[in-house]
Order: C-alpha cells, then sequence, then structure tokens
C-alpha cells in the first residue's frame, strides 16, 4: 500500500503539533507505524491522502452511528450554515434539542449543553461538589471520564486507595480528592463507602466501560453502587458518552434500569459535530448558573450547527430505533471473526461484544469474560498492534490502539463485513506465519 503523502503530512504535522496529532491515540503510538491522513468520508468507507480506501470500525471514536456524511444530517446542517453559525445569545435550536432528550429521556429533568463529553464531566462533578458540600469523587480503575484533572488518575492496588496523578501537570492535591475501586467488585464497593461515604460528593462510572477495551459489569454491581450512592446522599454519574445513544436512546441508565442523578453526554449526541452534555435531576441542575451557585460557561456553547446535527442524529434513531438490528449484526460478524481466529490464529482470542460496540481480545479463551483492567491479557498491545496493521493494509480500519472498542453503524451492510471477514482470515494466515510466534 502506498502511504507516501500520509508520511509526507506526518512529517510536516510533528513540526507543528505535539505527535503530529490533537488528540494523543490518533498519532498510532500504540501500534506504530504512520497514521493515515484522511482527506474524505462516506457511509462506512475512508480515503486517505494517497487514494486508498478503509472499511472504517473507529467512526470516530463513536459518534457516527449512522456513517460518515448520513444524509439527514448533512442536510439539517446545510440549513443550519445558512442562518448564521453562532449567535451568543438564545435560541431556539438548543431548546428545541433539550425539549426533546427532556422528554425521551425520564430521568433528565434539565438539560445543559457543553462542547465536549470531558466539559460535561467536569461540570457534573462540579455540580455534584457543589450540591453536596463534599469534596471527594469516586471512579473506577479503568474508566476514562476525559482529560478532568481529577479523573486523570491511577488506581492505587486493591481496595479503594488515595489515587496518585496518572498524567504530569496534574497536583497530587487534585488527584488526592479522588478514590478509585476496581471494576465488579462488590466487596471492594462497599467497604469503600464504609470508609468515605459520607464524605463522596459523586461516584462516576462508565455503565458500560469502553475505554479500556470493553470491561462489561455485571447488572449487580452497578446496582449495588446505585444503592449506596442513596444510603450515603452520593450524587451517582452515569458517564454515558459512548454508551448514550450508542446501545439505546436512553443508554445504559435506559438497558439496565437504574437512574443516574446525573448523566453525561458526548458523541452521538452532536451527530459527529462538537457537543457533550450533562442533565439529571431538577434539584441538582437548579444548582447551575444563572438559576444557581455552581458556575459553568461555554462561549460556543449550544452552537446552532452542532445542535442541529445533533438534533437530526436523535430524531434519526427515534424514528428509526436501529439498535436491535444492530447488535444482530454485530453478534454475526463476532462471532464469524471468532471461527476465523479458532482456525487460523496461532494464539486464542475472543471478541467482547455488547449492542454495536465490540473489542478483541487477543491471547485469551472465550470462556473468560474480561471486567476489569487488570485481567487484560499482556499481550495484547502488541497481538493486537499486529493484526491492526495487517487488517490496515487490506484497508480495514479499527481504532489504532488494542484497548480500545470498535463500532458498527447502520451504514455496515453484511457484504461490508463478509468482505472484511474474508480480510481478516488472509491477515491471520499471514499472522500465523510470523516468525517469532
Ligand atoms: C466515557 C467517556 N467520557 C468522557 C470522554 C471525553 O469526551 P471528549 O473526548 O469529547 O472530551 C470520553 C471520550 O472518549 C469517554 O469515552
Amino acid at each position: 500500500m502506498n502511504i507516501q503523502n500520509s508520511e509526507k503530512l506526518f512529517e510536516r504535522a510533528k513540526k507543528v503539533s505535539p505527535g503530529g496529532v490533537h488528540s494523543p491515540v490518533r498519532g498510532f503510538r500504540g501500534v506504530g507505524g504512520t497514521p493515515r491522513f484522511i482527506e474524505s468520508a462516506k457511509g462506512v468507507t475512508l480515503k486517505d491522502a494517497d487514494g486508498n480506501e478503509y472499511i472504517d470500525f473507529c467512526m470516530s471514536w463513536g459518534p457516527l452511528l449512522f456513517g460518515h456524511q448520513d444524509p439527514d444530517i448533512s442536510e439539517a446542517v446545510k440549513l443550519a450554515l445558512g442562518r448564521g453559525w453562532s449567535y451568543g445569545t438564545a435560541e431556539r435550536y438548543s431548546l428545541e434539542f433539550a425539549e426533546t432528550l427532556t422528554q425521551k429521556i425520564p430521568f433528565i429533568d434539565e438539560i445543559r449543553f457543553v462542547s465536549s463529553g470531558t466539559e460535561a464531566v467536569m461540570s457534573a462533578l462540579r455540580v455534584a461538589r457543589g450540591f453536596t458540600g463534599r469534596t471527594k469523587i469516586l471512579k473506577f480503575d479503568g474508566c476514562y471520564h476525559g482529560h478532568v484533572d481529577s479523573l486523570l488518575v491511577r488506581a492505587g492496588s486493591g481496595l479503594a486507595e488515595m489515587a496518585s496523578p496518572d498524567s504530569a501537570g496534574v497536583s497530587p492535591q487534585t488527584a488526592a480528592e479522588t478514590l478509585v475501586c476496581p471494576l465488579d467488585d462488590e466487596l471492594a464497593l462497599e467497604s469503600c463507602f464504609a470508609s468515605y461515604g459520607p464524605e463522596l460528593a459523586a461516584a462516576i462510572i462508565e455503565p458500560l466501560p469502553a475505554n479500556n477495551g470493553l470491561l462489561i459489569q455485571k447488572q449487580s454491581f452497578l446496582e449495588k453502587l446505585s444503592q449506596l450512592c442513596k444510603k450515603n446522599g452520593t450524587v451517582l454519574i452515569f458517564d454515558e458518552v459512548i454508551s448514550g445513544f450508542r446501545v439505546a436512546l436512553g443508554g445504559m441508565a435506559e438497558i439496565s434500569h437504574i437512574k443516574p442523578d446525573l448523566v453525561t453526554y458526548g458523541k452521538i449526541i452532536g451527530g459527529g459535530f462538537p457537543v457533550g452534555a450533562y442533565g439529571g435531576r431538577r434539584e441538582l441542575m437548579n444548582q447551575v448558573a444563572p438559576v444557581g451557585a455552581v458556575y459553568q460557561a461555554g462561549t460556543l456553547s449550544a452552537n446552532p450547527v452542532a445542535m442541529s446535527a445533533g438534533h437530526a442524529m436523535i430524531n434519526k434513531i427515534i424514528r428509526e430505533n436501529p439498535y436491535a438490528k444492530l447488535a444482530e449484526l454485530t453478534e454475526w460478524f463476532c462471532a464469524e471473526l471468532e471461527k476465523r481466529a479458532a482456525q487460523h490464529l496461532p494464539y486464542p482470542s475472543h471478541l467482547q461484544r455488547f449492542g454495536s460496540l465490540f473489542w478483541s481480545v487477543c491471547n485469551s479463551p472465550s470462556s473468560e469474560i474480561i471486567r476489569r483492567q487488570d485481567q487484560i491479557p499482556a499481550q495484547q498491545k502488541p497481538l493486537f498492534a499486529d493484526f491492526f496493521h495487517a487488517m490496515l493494509n487490506r484497508g480495514v480500519y479499527f481504532a489504532p490502539s488494542g484497548y480500545e472498542v470498535g463500532f458498527l453503524s447502520t451504514a455496515h451492510t453484511k457484504a461490508h463485513l463478509e468482505q472484511v471477514l474474508s480480510l481478516a482470515s488472509d491477515a491471520m494466515i499471514e499472522i500465523a506465519k510470523h516468525e517469532h510466534r
């Protein structure tokens, strides 16, 4: 595959931006090699600067539930552009979108739009602290919530421990306000609440953890968390930046029948444009300025073009309810991929999947469901990198990291997937030949 233009662009980009990218995983550090510079995308197809085409399973990291350039979203954006693209005032587009969301999602009384998932999480934490007058936050090992300082922390081992910063630039004092518990461990959770419950402003969780592989949690674990939050007056925040509108209209809250006090959204809610949102119980949302004392603002918040894109996306979801079909197709695709892996790969592997999300686990038998970060096989990174490149060279684009999930969209047809399966068999046969195995 000729990638000369991508290589040249990457060299130029590295001179003017850190690592040549504007978000770290795009830089291919997790898999090595040169990131493809994409020039256009339509349906399931990405086209790079050398004219190579790829069937895309990254889908802009999740937002593109209907594929690239969905015509309904495209139409809404074009109409919006004709009305001007930023007013900095009250307008009807965010109002109408907020009305749709609050009508359709029963536990959201009020919602505030921001411009990213990170901003949504940061704001929700502030609301929880403002409401409770407490400072400590509980998060879970392996859950990512954007680059909010207080959540960029690594777990201490074992039972909830004071966390240390996971990123330079986060002060130990900030990290010290965050407690980290393992996922899938009800005893650790109970013990954490027994020690710190009355000090905890919020517990934040990805109810479908999808940033360290796909660590599907048991219903009982989510229920236990919800009960402990209620008992201790701790605000339960579901971070549904990935799972919101991806697994169901009401996300994991709808599927688990657990009502969070606050929810955070990003990705799909903007239809591929920069939108985040946080919402929930009125009592909590009434803390937010200008009604309450918790300050939160944004020059481009509720940008009318992004609102129109997001609203078109959510309206289309409401009209088409794509979830059952997407889940069925994903299940079929993963099962077929597993069959080929069993036949060709020199190591055991399986795919963990939920709805239209999937994650390939290398060097792990299918009988072992991985629910915690520390259960991820040590060989995941290099083995996935091999598979990733073998597929990339054949025109299939997975997210460039063994710890990221893949997404199907309604633009993926069975014919696309059959093509990918055939390419995957070919890739696996090549991998099996590699000398070092
Ligand atoms: C669960 C979760 N929360 C928060 C974020 C941060 O969102 P953003 O990248 O829009 O800031 C992400 C991003 O991947 C996420 O997956």
